[in-house]
């Protein structure tokens, strides 16, 4: 194994312009801005207009980290692309991106761990740039829940939750031991795969879908709420212990976690289970929903230009969702 250590360089967001309030989706179905902010603290999300898809949104994520990082698309020599709503059926929409920014032919994944995909493709990053090979990597977060929502009454328990959106990092070598990934730690079970998913198309399935499977809503995401949240609130604890004794650390030795965007109550509940203060957790679902893959980018984005998050801070990114799957980085940013 070489020497070599990374670290994030320039971190990248983008949401589209077009704002849904609560009182927006209340005019859709019956629900209302009260339900939505008690239950998850949501008060609006994005949602792209026609014409822009997640590979629109992640090249602009992308400029922008690329422009923080100080480098052009000649210098970028691999691409990890997380999102559970690919562009198109295939191809991964990674070579999408590659082809909007310009980048050489260079390997791009596209990877599916949902809410926890981010962190997966930080650690592909992290593992490529120490073993020498690459050198400079954008790991993108991106998500077009919008046009895959079921906006009746029937989706109302999970539509209300989600957003639109892209956040993108390059991860290069860092020569310096204050600024660098300090560990990640990737976890899935699969055995409640079934709590958190949308069934069709599948390729399993003879045809992939009928007008019976689109009249049932299997082509929308379905959710056992209730099962969901207390995962999350035991595995997210767990992974950032997990990661503090790994790299021994304390809690003051923290200086700020960002927490995957699922629902604001998750986010507290988690902070409050392991005494962690709420000035250092950053949290943006109020404004955006959320956006999954796209979330903990987006949200240390916005940490990072608060000033939460400065030079040589401890940061712990934490993550848990469909899969199930669950995650931790830890990094010197
Ligand atoms: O990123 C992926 C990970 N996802 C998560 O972590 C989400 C985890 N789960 C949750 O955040 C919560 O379970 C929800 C916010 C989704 C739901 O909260 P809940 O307290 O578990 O509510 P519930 O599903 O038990 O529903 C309570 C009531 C039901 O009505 P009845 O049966 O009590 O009459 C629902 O039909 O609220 C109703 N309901 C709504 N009412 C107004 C469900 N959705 C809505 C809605 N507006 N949008």
């Amino acid at each position: 194994m070489s020497e070599f250590r990374s670290r994030i360089l320039g971190v990248g967001a983008y949401v589209p312009p077009r704002v849904v309030t609560n009182h927006d989706l209340a005019q859709l179905m019956e629900t209302t801005h009260e339900w939505i902010v008690e239950r998850s603290g949501i008060e609006e999300r994005r949602w792209v207009d026609p014409g822009e898809g997640g590979a629109e949104m992640a090249a602009k994520a992308c400029a922008e980290a690329m422009e923080k990082a100080g480098l052009a698309a000649a210098d970028i020599d691999m691409l990890v692309y997380a999102t559970l709503s690919p562009d198109v059926q295939f191809p991964g929409t990674g070579v999408f991106v590659q082809r909007l920014l310009g980048l050489r032919d260079i390997p791009c994944y596209d990877i599916r761990q949902q809410c926890t995909g981010f962190i997966y493709g930080l650690a592909m990053a992290d593992a490529f740039v120490r073993t020498g090979q690459y050198k400079n990597i954008l790991v993108i977060g991106s998500e077009v829940h919008s046009t895959g929502l079921d906006v009746s009454t029937r989706g109302r328990d999970v539509t209300v939750l989600f957003g639109d959106g892209a956040g993108a990092v390059v991860v290069g070598r860092s020569p310096d031991a204050s600024h660098r990934i300090l560990s990640t730690h990737l976890h899935a079970d699969g055995r409640e795969a079934e709590i958190l998913w949308a069934e069709s198309p599948a390729s399993r399935n003879h045809p992939r879908i009928t007008a019976a499977d689109m009249a049932a809503g299997k082509h929308y995401p379905s959710m056992v709420g209730k099962k969901v949240f207390k995962h999350a609130v035991t595995r997210m604890p767990m992974v950032l212990m997990e990661g503090m004794v790994i790299n021994d650390l304390k809690l003051e030795d923290i200086d700020m976690v960002i927490p995957h965007q699922a629902n604001l109550r998750i986010n507290q509940m988690v902070a409050k289970l392991i005494g962690l203060p709420e000035h250092k957790m950053h949290n943006n679902i109020q404004k955006y929903g959320n956006t999954t893959a796209a979330s903990i980018p987006i949200c240390m984005h916005e940490a990072i230009a608060l000033g939460k998050i400065q030079p040589g801070h401890t940061v712990a990114l934490i993550a848990f969702g469909a899969g199930l799957t669950w995650a931790s980085a830890f990094l010197r940013y």
